[in-house]
C-alpha cells in the first residue's frame, strides 16, 4: 500500500496469533494504514518502506524476535513501535523494559491496554508526519482543516487579511504562511505596532528624509518600502494611533507612501496582513480601531480558535513538540500514558505558546523516557507579567535557579536560543550545553 503523506502506515507482524486482525482493525479505525508482515524480514521491509509509519509487533516470529528488529531501528523509528507479546519469559520482560521499546502490551491482550499502546504509536507517527510540514502549522480539527483550505485560496491573491485570536493562537505563524504561500517575491516584514513608541511609528512605517526631525541624521527607508512586492505584517493593529490609521488607510487606497519630511510620493506594492488579539468590533466601539480602516483590512478575516476549542489537536501538538525536541536532542522520549488526560483537562489560556513551554519544560525535566505533564491548575503556567519573573526560595540550589532562569527565558523568547543567549548574556553554545544536560536528565550543577 502506498504511503500517502498525511496518513501513517502501520506494519503489523503476525506471530500466528489473534493479535494481527485486532491490530489491523484497530489501526484502520484510527485512519492508519495497516499492512501485515508474517516474518521479521517482511516486517523489516515494511518498516523501511513506510519510513513514516508506526509498527506493531508480535514478539516471536519465525525468523527472530521483534527485539532484534528494534535494535536495528533509529530512535525516531523506534518511538513509533508498539510491541505486544505472548511471551512471559523473564528474558522477554527484561528486553521489553529496554529504552528501545516504546510501549509494551503483554499478552493475554487486555484490549484497553492494547488499544492505548497502538493509539499512542499511531499518535507519534502522526506527529512525526505533521512536524515535517513546511510551515509548521499543526492541526487536524475542523477549524484548522478549513484554515488550510482558506489559506490556499486567499494567499495567492493580494487581498488584505485580518487575523484575530487570543494570545498564542498562532496569528504570526498564519501571517507568515499567507506570505509563504503567496507568489510574492519581496520580503515579509513584521511590525509590532504596540512595541514601537507611537511618535516613532510613522517614520518606521513610512520612512523619513534626513533632517526631517531632531535625530533624523540619515534618510530612512520605512517598512512599507522594505516590504515592496512582499508582505507587511501589522501586528497589534489596534495599538496604532488613530491619526496614523487614517494615514495608513490613505496609503492603502493610493498605493503610494510619502516619507516623513519628504514630498516625493513613492509607489509601493505591498500586501497587508494585520492581526489583533482584541475583538475588532469592540475595538471600533472603544475608538481603538478606525472603522474605515477595519473595512479596508478585513477583506478576509481569519479568526483563530483558542486551543481549548480545537479538540484533540492539543494532544497532536504536544506529540509534535516532543518529536521536535527528540530530533533536536537525539532522544526518543514520549508522552506518558496519562498525558492526554492532563492535556485535555487544562484550559490553555496562553494557547499554543503555553502548551509549547509546558511540554518543553516537562521534557527537559523528565529524566527517563517518559515526558510527564504535570497537573496544571488554572494558574499553573502564569503568563504575561508573571511569566517574566522567577521566584527564589531559600533552599534552592544554584542549579535550580539556573534551570528556572533558562526555562523562563526560553519560554519568553518563543524558544529562540540565539535570543535567549543574548538576553542571558551567555554564548549560544552555553545554552545548547545546558539544554543538552537537562534533556538527558543530567543535573545542571555538573557544569
Ligand atoms: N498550529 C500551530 N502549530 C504549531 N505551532 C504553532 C501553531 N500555532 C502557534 N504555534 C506556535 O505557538 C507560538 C505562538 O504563536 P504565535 O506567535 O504565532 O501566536 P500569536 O497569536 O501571534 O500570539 P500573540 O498574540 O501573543 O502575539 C509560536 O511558537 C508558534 O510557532
Ligand atoms: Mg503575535
Amino acid at each position: 500500500m502506498a504511503d500517502t503523506p498525511h496518513q501513517p502506515s502501520l506494519p503489523i507482524a503476525d506471530g500466528g496469533t489473534a493479535l494481527t486482525s485486532a491490530a489491523v482493525d484497530f489501526a484502520r479505525a484510527q485512519g492508519v494504514q495497516a499492512s501485515v508482515a508474517h516474518s521479521l524480514e517482511e516486517s523489516r521491509r515494511a518498516t523501511a518502506r513506510g519510513a513514516k509509519g508506526a509498527t506493531a509487533q508480535d514478539v516471536t516470529l519465525p525468523d527472530g524476535t521483534t527485539f532484534d528488529l528494534l535494535a536495528e531501528l533509529d530512535t525516531r523509528q523506534r518511538s513509533r513501535a508498539a510491541v505486544a507479546s505472548g511471551e512471559t519469559s523473564l528474558e522477554a520482560s527484561r528486553r521489553a523494559a529496554e529504552p528501545a521499546v516504546a510501549d509494551y502490551a503483554p499478552k493475554p491482550l487486555y484490549p484497553p491496554k492494547f488499544e492505548s499502546v497502538l493509539s499512542q504509536a499511531s499518535a507519534r507517527a502522526l506527529a512525526q508526519i505533521a512536524s515535517a510540514r513546511p510551515d509548521g502549522m499543526i492541526g487536524d480539527c475542523d477549524a484548522m482543516r478549513q484554515l488550510a483550505v482558506d489559506l490556499d485560496r486567499v494567499a495567492p491573491t493580494s487581498v488584505s487579511v485580518l487575523i484575530t485570536g487570543e494570545s498564542g493562537t498562532g496569528k504570526e505563524l498564519v501571517a507568515r504562511a499567507v506570505h509563504d504561500r503567496s507568489r510574492r517575491r519581496g520580503s515579509f516584514i513584521a511590525v509590532n505596532c504596540g512595541a514601537i513608541a507611537p511618535d516613532l511609528l510613522a517614520s518606521h512605517l513610512f520612512g523619513h528624509e534626513r533632517g526631517s526631525f531632531t535625530g533624523a541624521q540619515q534618510r530612512h527607508v520605512g517598512f512599507f518600502e522594505q516590504a515592496h512586492r512582499g508582505t507587511l505584517f501589522l501586528d497589534e493593529i489596534t495599538e496604532m494611533p488613530p491619526a496614523l490609521q487614517v494615514y495608513l488607510l490613505r496609503v492603502l487606497e493610493t498605493g503610494e507612501v510619502t516619507r516623513v519630511g519628504g514630498s516625493e510620493t513613492i509607489p509601493v506594492d505591498v500586501r497587508i496582513v494585520a492581526a489583533t488579539n482584541r475583538e475588532p468590533i469592540q475595538s471600533i466601539e472603544q475608538g481603538k480601531l478606525r472603522e474605515d480602516l477595519y473595512y479596508r483590512l478585513a477583506d478576509f478575516v481569519i479568526a483563530l480558535p483558542p486551543l481549548r476549542a480545537r479538540g484533540s489537536d492539543v494532544v497532536l501538538l504536544a506529540n509534535v513538540f516532543v518529536e521536535r525536541l527528540n530530533a533536536e536532542h537525539g532522544q526518543a522520549k514520549q508522552l506518558a500514558p496519562d498525558a492526554e488526560r492532563m492535556l485535555v483537562r487544562h484550559g490553555w489560556p496562553g494557547n499554543i505558546r503555553e502548551l509549547r513551554s509546558v511540554v518543553q519544560r516537562a521534557y527537559l525535566l523528565s529524566d527517563g523516557p517518559l515526558v510527564r505533564i504535570p497537573v496544571l491548575g488554572r494558574r499553573a503556567m502564569p503568563l504575561h507579567q508573571d511569566d517574566s519573573s522567577i521566584v527564589f526560595h531559600v533552599g534552592m540550589s544554584y542549579a535550580d535557579v539556573e534551570r528556572e532562569m533558562l526555562l523562563k527565558t526560553l519560554a519568553k523568547v518563543d524558544g529562540d536560543k540565539t535570543e535567549a543567549a543574548r538576553v542571558l548574556g551567555v554564548s549560544v553554545r552555553t545554552i545548547h550545553n545546558q539544554l543538552a544536560r537537562l534533556a538527558t536528565g543530567e543535573d545542571a550543577s555538573h557544569a
